[in-house]
């Protein structure tokens, strides 16, 4: 089966979503520039990943043409709201594009503007975890992997106590997982697109109506400045405003939720590291970026050749689309000692989780912060949490790996 899988590369193979890494170290040592029969190359190996979505050679290309890639050329991209809202998100973008997009929210990412929201995200990881243990939860992404990266979101983009009741916060974030298919390295099905474009219709309402707030009553908020950018001159159209929030909320939350998720995996799994965690709280920001080394969240980008390049023992035309899979490039032994053992010390080789270059996670800082307070605020109130990794349940999802169940007890 696995060679199978190394003779060409499925995303939806189940073996392969259940325990990618065998099939990654057989791809990174037999076929590390790899032609899938689905129409596209595979990099697993930490330097080409990296070339690929480092040099400026690779960007997005032609938006509609890729997506056709999975769907076969009479299909109408931009006429389901779902693809129509992915081809604006300006990861999908070149520059100048891409540059003037990212320029309006990074400032609102800055190190220094996170390190000032250290308070606010302490206060609400303690709300979230105390909620879970009072009330007796049991699946840990849903009640508390998924609320709390949300609610900071929902603080960064003034979404509002009305706006953040819990149901509403059930149902944003169900709108989310339903959207961010689009993402995947693959066509969907029909039940999957058609609920991937009614989300993505109710998610464009949604913020609209936050919108037509803030620029009646503006605030100390992210939704406030971008609606100003817009009025203000026409740098930001209508639909770049919208799509811009609900990316930014998803990208926010989709990721981090797992972060978290797979990390509470990882140290049930692993109670020699949960111990040291526990003996060392100052080792909570170097086991956050194991857990994302080691079990990416995100495990894979694409991009495509703008001209001719020559890649390992491969030549690849421009126009062709690549995946640079992350999560193979944090396990090359090229690059990485003892790549396959879970070590929550500090490492130092910088792994690809957050990308590289021109499109390098804007939030990062954010998980970063997110993750540690997790962690300091997890073992300082709850250290005799259990975690019963057998009744944990994976999504079936390549791109966005992670739990949709993960049964956790605080006390
Ligand atoms: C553990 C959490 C996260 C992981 C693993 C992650 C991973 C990544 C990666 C690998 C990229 C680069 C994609 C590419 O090159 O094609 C990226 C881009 C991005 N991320 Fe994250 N991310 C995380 C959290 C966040 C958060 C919290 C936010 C927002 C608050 C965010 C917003 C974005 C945005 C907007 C981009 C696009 C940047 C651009 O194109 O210039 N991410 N992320």
């Amino acid at each position: 089966m696995q060679r199978q899988i190394v003779e060409s590369f499925d995303p939806l193979h189940r073996e392969l979503l259940r325990d990618p890494y065998p099939y990654f170290a057989a791809l990174r040592e037999h076929d590390p520039v790899h032609w899938s029969d689905l129409g596209f190359w595979v990099v697993t190996r930490y330097d080409d990943a990296r070339r690929v979505i480092v040099d400026k050679q690779f960007g997005q290309g032609d938006f509609i043409r890729n997506i056709q890639l999975f769907y076969g050329e009479d299909f109408d991209v931009l006429a389901h709201p779902a693809y129509a809202w992915l081809s604006r998100v300006f990861v999908m973008q070149d520059p100048p594009d891409h540059t003037r997009l990212r320029g309006l929210v990074s400032g609102a990412l800055s190190l220094k503007r996170i390190r000032a929201m250290e308070p606010r995200v302490r206060e609400l990881a303690r709300q979230q975890l105390d909620r879970y243990a009072d009330e007796r939860h049991e699946n840990f992404i849903s009640e508390f992997a998924y609320l709390f990266p949300t609610l900071v979101m929902c603080d960064m983009l003034g979404l509002d106590e009305d706006a953040a009741s819990r149901s509403q916060l059930l149902r944003l974030n169900q709108a989310i997982a339903d959207t961010f298919p689009v993402f995947e390295t693959r066509a969907l099905n029909p039940e999957e697109l058609g609920l991937a474009d009614r989300q993505m219709v109710f998610l464009t309402e949604f913020f609209s109506t936050l919108f037509e707030r803030r620029r009646s009553q503006p605030a100390d908020d992210l939704t406030t400045a971008l609606v100003q950018a817009q009025e203000g001159n026409d740098t930001l159209s209508p639909e770049e405003l919208s799509t811009s929030v609900i990316g930014l909320f998803g990208a926010g939350f989709e990721t981090t939720a797992h972060m978290i998720g797979n990390g509470m995996y990882l140290l049930g799994r692993h109670p020699d590291q949960r111990q040291r965690l526990a003996d060392e709280l100052a080792l909570a920001a170097p086991a956050v970026e194991e857990f994302l080394r080691f079990e990416s969240s995100l495990q894979a980008t694409y991009r495509t050749a703008l001209t001719d390049q020559q890649l390992g023992d491969q030549r690849i035309r421009a126009g062709e689309r690549i995946l640079a899979i992350l999560a193979a490039a944090n396990r090359d032994h090229r690059h990485f000692e003892a790549p396959d053992v879970f070590d929550i010390g500090p490492r130092p080789q910088k792994p690809l989780t957050f990308g590289g270059g021109i499109h390098y996670c804007v939030g990062a800082e954010l998980a970063r912060l997110e993750g540690r307070i997790f962690l300091e605020e997890l073992f300082s109130r709850y250290p005799d949490f259990q975690v019963d990794c057998c009744g944990a349940r994976l999504r079936e999802a390549f791109l966005f790996r992670g739990f949709d169940h993960l049964p956790v007890r605080l006390r």
